[in-house]
């Protein structure tokens, strides 16, 4: 296959544009310079084609995102309805629009807790903003104005935005960006492969981080905490499984102390862990819930924050005293995208997508564990249609890689050379395929994948 990355583009190209005008997200912009860009032109169902006619299978679902899969007639067409329709309204000042209510009403139906109203944003960041938002807008509301401060995870992945930034438990997303800002605390990452000390058992394990959860809220006084946020799985931070038995300890823990948890299922909503939601997957009791990606399968941009009707009537108390509830996004409840994210979520059901993600999850995991064999590989983990293979250079001790070694991002563009796109987060390397993915097309992955971890194990010797 042609690699396409080379650094002298025709000025006219889109390859010498973009590294003339773009400053790229969540890139390492020198390197971004040196090596050019890959320019995506068109997909279709798990497949991306590039610019130089390369074909991948998009096993990273593009951000754990596109559960429908590409190139879905029926979202475009809807989309365009919409437009000609009504193609903006705002829900400000009690105007309202029928997608909106009736997505709202679907996510309802849906999710795992008793949820009162749906608040709309744009994006996993900004639902997480609203939700540390409304945890000190709520508590100012029932007269308790010193809890405030939120528990994340080390590891976890919340945005970027200055609150979800500061949930995210990632040193480069804090680094020089002068976050975390005050009043967001981070506790142990639930990964026992990494975390183990001294030889404990899986159970001994949770017990020591849920024991460190409950010294960091008795230090900082239970009365000064309003919520714990946590992904079921955690994506970004390299696919984190919690043992068995972690949400279980960590909840009665948090309802000990009157300490909500707000259930992060950016990632793992519809269908990603092999039940409709992460809270499911892990008996999790939400008290609230952000939700974005699958929703419209990324379609359009869309999110959503579910609440239960005590915070709502809190907020319409305050309301009637304060005037508006004053938070809300130009965007907020956007009918387009409204409109293709409730068809979106229809057609998983009408498909029985969830039940099919079920089954090849199942698969998948069955192949990762196999992989886990394989002489680089140290960890195989996941649940459903996400996982993750952690490289290592020494399997008995789980002595990483040298940082500097680049092993997961030699890795990662092994698999592209072989017409698969995984993602490297460090030397952890992660599969989240849309929900669609067919057995075949998860032979071709694992295929893949072994290709290029045996060109990887060659690399480094
Ligand atoms: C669990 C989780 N929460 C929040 C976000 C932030 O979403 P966005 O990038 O749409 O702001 C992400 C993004 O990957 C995520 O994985």
């Amino acid at each position: 296959m042609a690699d396409p990355l080379h650094n002298e583009f025709p000025p006219d190209s889109i390859e010498a544009k973009d590294l003339k005008h773009l400053l790229h997200p969540a890139t390492n912009l020198a390197q971004h310079q040196a090596n050019g860009p890959r320019v995506l032109t068109r997909a279709e169902g798990v497949y991306i084609w590039d610019n130089q006619g390369n074909q991948y299978l998009e096993a990273m679902a593009g951000l754990w995102c596109t559960a429908l899969g590409y190139g879905e007639e029926e979202l475009a067409r809807v989309a365009a309805e919409q437009m000609k329709a009504l193609s903006y309204n705002q829900l400000f000042g009690g105007k309202t629009n029928e997608a909106s209510v009736l997505l709202a009403e679907k996510l309802k139906d849906m999710a795992p807790m008793d949820a009162g109203r749906v608040f709309f944003g744009l994006s996993g960041s900004d639902a997480n903003d609203t939700q540390v938002k409304l945890m000190w807008y709520y508590n100012n509301a029932v007269g308790r104005p010193e809890k405030k401060k939120i528990i994340s995870r080390m590891r976890g992945y919340h945005g970027v935005t200055v609150a979800s930034g500061s949930l995210t438990g990632l040193p480069p997303f804090h680094k020089h960006f002068d976050l975390p800002i005050p009043g967001i605390l981070h506790t142990d990452c639930p990964h026992y492969y990494r975390g183990q000390e001294g030889g404990e058992s899986e159970s001994d394990f949770v017990d020591r981080i849920v024991g460190n959860l409950e010294a960091l809220i008795q230090r900082e006084g239970p009365e000064t905490i309003a919520a714990f946020i946590a992904e079921p799985i955690m994506g970004a931070g390299g696919v984190v499984v919690p043992p068995a038995g972690y949400y279980q300890k960590v909840q009665a823990l948090l309802k000990q102390h009157d300490i909500l948890f707000i259930d992060d299922e950016v990632i793992c909503g519809f269908g990603r862990t092999g039940r409709p939601f992460g809270a499911e997957t892990f008996g999790i009791e939400p008290d609230t819930m952000s939700v974005a990606k699958a929703v419209s399968s990324a379609y359009l941009p869309i999110s959503a924050v579910l609440i239960p009707e005590t915070l709502y009537e809190a907020f319409a108390a305050m309301s009637a005293e304060l005037g508006n509830f004053a938070h809300g996004f130009t965007y907020s409840g956007h009918p387009v995208c409204a409109a293709v994210a409730l068809r979106n979520l229809e057609l998983m059901e009408e498909r029985d997508l969830f039940a099919h993600a079920a089954r090849m999850g199942d698969l998948m995991q069955d192949r990762l564990a196999l992989l886990g064999e394989h002489p680089l590989v140290g960890e195989a983990r996941g649940a459903g249609l996400i996982g993750a293979l952690e490289l290592v250079a020494d399997r008995e001790t789980r002595a990483p890689f040298p940082a500097s070694q680049g092993v997961g991002a030699y890795c990662m563009a092994r698999c592209e050379a072989n017409g698969l796109i995984s993602r490297a987060m460090g030397d952890t390397m992660a599969l989240c395929p849309p929900l669609i993915i067919t057995e075949p097309q998860i032979d071709e992955i694992f295929s893949k994948l072994e290709v290029a971890l045996n060109e990887t194990l060659a690399w480094v010797g």
